[in-house]
């Protein structure tokens, strides 16, 4: 079934169109005959507002360098925000940038110094972990506990490791890959922990869009307005209309002295702009986007529903917490007892599905691998289906 006016439900081979899900299953999972259900981005075709502002723009025909006044942009972002998830930002709060992991690695260098502590909450998206490590700060972990409710930020232990030489938090909501929305009193709590402490708190708030109707996504900021709790958040249009491949995102600073430190340090890597492309993006996205994003979510909740159901009758082993957003699932196949090798081979060389392998997302993640459900029913349906044809007869 489509959604309206848009086809979520047409398969779209993208083998050979340059892109890293479909053309580099080879040298990540070492063979090419698999169903990918890895990389973070999603095979539906992107909003038609999207691809039309682009088509006009290519017809052009000239792509000399963008503007420097991205006031329209900037208020694009900052109306999104307001609009969307009720956070009153200015236009002058927000700074452009061409990846969130850009705005991570960007963040760290200008606002902790090298060996400083730097708190993750695995298991976690991995390049969380190596941008600190590549920028030469120390990964601090506080893992995330897991309960029969789900899983939760321990505040306890994140209080007994926020000693004087940690710097920075890097907070992840929601949070790839346990697809967790935080609720507005975890994050009051968790602010209350961080508030008048020398850290900065890097949100990243990526996944900020794709939110099921069980849910509601509070921007840190909005749940800890108060000045002691240092923020800085970076947010994109990439993971909410599939356009990660346009290099278009935010960051959102309210506190001066951030806001300030971090143009500054964007401008000195020369990584303030966008490109062309990305900023026609962006702004049809965030002014004419929405009815698109409305269909999608409730076509992706249905593939979540069926994904619950599905494991819950065909594979219980299996296990999944209630995703409350992201299309990322984690799975949990600890019952099987097997290694992580095993794990591997059953998944790429037995069910054929190339899955993103759960042990480099940190400590909790071995035994566990990320299914992406960003694609038409029946392409999940059959990915579901091989997985059962496997793992039911382990
Ligand atoms: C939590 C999180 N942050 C950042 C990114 C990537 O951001 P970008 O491509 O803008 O660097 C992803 C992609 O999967 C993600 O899940």
């Amino acid at each position: 079934m489509s959604q309206g006016k848009y086809d979520f439900d047409s398969r779209i081979g993208r083998t050979g169109t340059g892109c890293e899900k479909w053309d580099d299953l080879k040298i990540n999972f070492g063979r090419e005959d698999l169903m990918p259900f890895w990389v973070a981005d999603m095979d539906f075709r992107s909003a038609p507002e999207i691809t039309e502002a682009l088509r006009e723009r290519a017809g052009f025909g000239v792509f000399g360098y963008p503007t420097e006044q991205t006031e329209k942009y900037r208020t694009a972002v900052a109306n999104w925000e307001r609009r969307r998830h009720g956070w009153d930002v200015s236009s002058d709060d927000v700074g452009l940038m061409p990846g969130v992991v850009t705005g991570i690695s960007v963040a760290l260098c200008e606002l902790t110094a090298p060996g400083d502590g730097v708190v993750v909450q695995p298991p976690v998206y991995p390049p969380f972990f190596r941008e600190i490590r590549h920028n030469g700060r120390r990964v601090v972990e506080n893992p995330l506990r897991e309960t029969d409710r789900g899983y939760v930020m321990d505040l306890e232990h994140l209080r007994s490791v926020l000693t004087p030489d940690v710097k920075a938090i890097l907070l992840c909501g929601p949070h790839n890959p346990v697809a967790r929305v935080w609720k507005h009193e975890e994050l009051r709590d968790f602010g209350r922990v961080c508030a008048g402490r020398d850290i900065v708190i890097i949100c990243d708030e990526i996944h900020q869009d794709i939110i099921y109707s069980d849910a509601k996504h509070i921007p840190l900021s909005l749940a800890c307005p108060e000045p002691e709790v240092r923020v800085v958040t970076l947010v994109a249009p990439s993971k909410t209309f599939n356009i990660a491949g346009l290099r278009a995102s935010a960051w959102i600073a309210r506190d001066a002295e951030i806001h300030r430190r971090l143009r500054s340090a964007f401008r000195r890597f020369h990584l303030s702009g966008i490109n062309m492309f990305g900023l026609v993006a962006l702004e049809a996205a965030y002014n004419r986007g929405e009815p698109w994003l409305d269909a999608l979510m409730e076509y992706l909740e249905k593939n979540r529903d069926m994904t619950e159901q599905f494991l819950a009758s065909r594979l219980p082993g299996v296990k999944l917490k209630h995703p409350e957003g992201t299309y990322v699932f984690w799975l949990d196949f600890r019952d099987y007892g097997l290694t992580r090798k095993e794990l591997t081979d059953a998944l790429t060389n037995r069910a054929r599905v190339a899955m993103t392998d759960g042990a480099p997302f940190g400590q909790g993640g071995e035994g566990f691998a990320r299914l992406n459900i960003g694609c038409p029913r029946s392409q999940l349906e059959e990915g579901l289906e091989r997985l059962a044809d496997t793992f039911g007869k382990l």
